[in-house]
């Protein structure tokens, strides 16, 4: 191939330019702040969606480039999604992007995640994030701008003891097939990426979320899943822990998703998440089933550590 290459090593001749407003979900942490800040110093101008205006301040003094505007947006508020996008419209103009990265994991064997927490989770995960896109699509038509949907690597498979965020993302996905059928005429391109495991704030969230489904679950029940879950969770830590999945990585996908000419409907980040679309499309359920069934041979065995002494 010819041409000057960019940062991620494809030719430039391939890529749009970064410009225009993005608005990136979920910007307070993690993956979500990285990318708002990246997007900013590429030369988009961000509306970095904030639930907390501190989180907005500490953004704000990290921004380089006076492209960068925290902006309120809960996504489970219609009124402040409703808001971002006539911020959007009235102070740029338009949108050229829209990242959708917002997200929370609730864990746990699926008999002791009550209905409450899993409404949470489908609230935040998938209802959010549609109520995101329309808000936000009458500008997007416009631009013919992007739609990017942060799933995960358990959007294609799911593995016990995290259900109900698997079910979000499975959820996450099909909105986003949906949505890339139904606009493509219009030529606003929609494109998941896909992480693995990523070492952010989430994991530990994710560990203390854990710990309050089981104490909220019936003691007997929470009894015959201590010991796998517990394990389970530990294992999780450490597989973030050594995960070599970097959020630049992540980075590097958005940006291509937003920014590639022709973009893929789909942007894998990370090793693992790829091997797990890769398993769910290959192989049939049974070895599937084989492949998950370690982490719940102990169910129903006594915890030989009792995790509820700490
Ligand atoms: N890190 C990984 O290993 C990994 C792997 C696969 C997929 N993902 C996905 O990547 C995305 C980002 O994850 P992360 O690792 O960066 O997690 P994180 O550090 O916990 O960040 C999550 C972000 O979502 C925001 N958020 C939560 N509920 C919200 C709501 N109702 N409205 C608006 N914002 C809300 C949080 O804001 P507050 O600070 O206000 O709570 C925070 O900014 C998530 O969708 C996650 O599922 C992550």
């Amino acid at each position: 191939m010819t041409g000057r290459t960019v940062r991620g090593g494809l030719p430039a001749r391939r890529r749009l330019p970064a410009h225009g407003a993005v608005v990136v979900t979920g910007a307070s942490s993690g993956l979500g702040r990285e990318c708002a800040l990246e997007l900013e110093s590429r030369g988009f101008h961000v509306l970095a969606g904030v639930r907390r205006s501190e989180d907005g301040e500490k953004l704000l003094a990290e921004s380089l480039y006076g492209r960068l505007r925290p902006v309120p947006i809960d996504i489970t508020d219609d009124a402040s999604v409703r808001a971002s996008a006539e911020l959007a419209a009235r102070e740029y103009g338009g949108l050229r992007g829209l990242v959708n990265n917002a997200g929370i994991c609730v864990p746990g064997p699926l008999e002791c995640v009550d209905s409450d927490q899993f409404r949470r989770q489908l609230d935040v995960n998938v209802v959010g994030h549609l109520g995101m896109v329309r808000a936000h699509l009458p500008l997007l038509r416009q631009s013919r701008g992007r739609v990017v949907n942060v799933t995960s690597g358990l959007g294609k498979a799911a593995v016990p003891f995290l259900g109900a965020y698997s079910a979000a993302q499975f959820a996450k996905e099909a909105l986003s097939d949906a949505l890339r059928r139904e606009l493509a005429p219009t030529g606003v391109r929609v494109s998941i990426v896909a992480p693995g495991a990523i070492l952010t704030p989430i994991w530990n969230k994710v560990s203390e979320a854990g710990d309050r489904v089981l104490s909220d679950a019936p003691p007997a029940v929470a009894e015959l899943y201590r010991s796998a879950f517990g394990a389970f969770m530990e294992g999780n830590g450490q597989q973030a822990l050594a995960s070599r999945t970097t959020p630049e990585d992540f980075v590097r996908a958005v940006v291509r998703a937003l920014t590639d000419v022709r973009p893929r409907t789909r942007y894998w980040v990370g090793a693992d998440a790829r091997s797990m679309g890769r398993w769910a499309r290959l192989l049939p359920d049974a070895l599937l089933d084989r492949r998950f069934s370690g982490i719940t041979a102990s169910v129903g065995a006594p915890d030989p550590v009792d995790r509820r002494q700490g």
